[in-house]
């Protein structure tokens, strides 16, 4: 696929109206209708891979757990006690011996959910032990990767979702993956979410603002669009030499990955996941990261690194230089979702313009006005019409 094929001659190249980066009834709607009826990527399996191993992910005031049960089995729970709510696993991630005992009062779960003892039992009329179990919560496993849905919802399968790369994807061995043993990186950014998706979901911006990248990939990076909600996104490495250490280095010493066809062992692909989630697949390594909405102007952006499980000298340093390039880029990005977050409540705003180059950003924004057609106004709709789900105009 190439821009010229994909980019039709007229489109609405206006973007979202400004009041959605900074609205905080329209972050309630978002947290209903995007963040809890939408496949949320918690861990990997690797990350949890003995029984009792936990990841907790909390995302639109809700709260979830992953973790390994005795018989092997990966379980997703609220993470919410039935006694009077508490967290019954308080870290982000770890691991319980035999049983999960809130920090609370002490109920104590069985690995399974099950609840397995009440502290002060005698303090309790009668209760059955099958009706206190914690509330299971939907997942899928796919490639590896643990997802979780707070809500039912349209949204199909994630393997569905994701199935038109399932053949690429394969070639990456994603579930043979394992941590990268830095755990989860977290950063707190003063914007609202969609801000890092707008900055992150175009490359129009590789040249100017990410010199690494754009001397890893030169002009051959591209953007599919949004198509039911998935995109995918490739850079392939130029054939010159770069200018900088980091790049030129890890483009001499990556080495061949058996498993990989030819066009990407030399390439760097991104799938993204409507709303809010993005796999790289690079030859030495594998990373996500996501975005998790704080407030209207306040979002937390995280995400990990998986490598090999066997590892040369020359895939460790590969994967030490892409983390370098990677971490850089990040850093590129953080200030441009600042500033055009900032844009939208200063007097002179007047909306933007979108570039053929940045079409995939459009699909993407299609997605939201889908989900949520209030995104169509230009002014901020009274509070209970952004519920709305008929189609409305601008
Ligand atoms: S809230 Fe968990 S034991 Fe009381
Ligand atoms: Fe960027």
């Amino acid at each position: 696929m190439t821009n010229d094929n994909i980019v039709p001659k007229e489109w609405d190249r206006n973007g979202l109206p400004g009041w959605s980066y900074f609205s905080e009834n329209l972050l309630d709607v978002e947290n209903e209708e995007l963040f809890r009826k939408h496949w949320q990527l918690v861990c990997h399996t690797n990350d949890i891979p003995e029984p009792g191993d936990y990841h907790t992910y909390d995302i639109a005031k809700e709260r979830a757990l992953v973790i390994r049960g005795h018989d092997r089995t990966i379980r997703a729970f609220h993470n919410l006690c039935r006694h009077r709510g508490a967290r019954v696993v308080a870290g982000a991630s770890g691991r319980c011996n035999k049983a999960m005992i809130c920090p609370y009062h002490g109920w104590a779960y069985n690995l399974d959910g099950t609840l397995r003892g009440v502290a002060e039992r005698n303090s309790f009329p009668e209760m059955k032990k099958e009706d206190w179990g914690l509330k299971p919560v939907e997942m899928e496993i796919w490639h590896g990767f643990i997802f979780i849905r707070f809500k039912p919802s349209e949204q199909p399968s994630v393997k569905k979702i994701l199935e038109r790369f399932e053949e690429e994807v394969s070639y990456y061995k994603l579930g043979e993956m394992v941590p990268d043993g830095n755990g989860v990186w977290k950063e707190s950014l003063d914007v609202n979410w969609k801000s890092i998706r707008d900055v992150d979901n175009e490359g129009y911006h590789v040249r100017q603002a990410h010199p690494g990248l754009h001397d890893l990939y030169g002009n051959d990076y591209f953007d599919e669009p949004y198509i039911d909600g998935a995109s995918r996104s490739v850079g392939y490495f130029s054939g010159g030499p770069s200018k900088l250490w980091s790049v030129q280095q890890y483009k001499n010493i990556l080495p061949k990955v058996e498993s990989l066809p030819p066009s990407n062992q030399q390439a760097w692909l991104y799938i993204g996941m409507f709303p809010n989630i993005v796999l790289g697949l690079y030859p030495d390594s594998v990373i996500y990261y996501q975005e998790l909405p704080v407030s209207a102007t306040k979002t937390i952006q995280q995400g990990a690194i998986y490598k090999h499980r066997e590892e040369t000298r020359e895939m460790r340093a590969s994967r030490y230089l892409s983390y370098r390039i990677d971490r850089d880029t990040m850093a590129e990005d953080q200030m441009l979702c600042v500033w055009a977050c900032e844009a939208t409540q200063s007097s002179a705003y007047e909306g933007i313009v979108l570039s053929d180059l940045e079409y995939g950003l459009k699909t993407f924004h299609d997605h939201l006005r889908d989900k949520i057609p209030a995104l169509k106004k230009i002014q901020e709709p009274v509070k209970e019409s952004l519920w709305t789900t008929e189609s409305v105009d601008r």
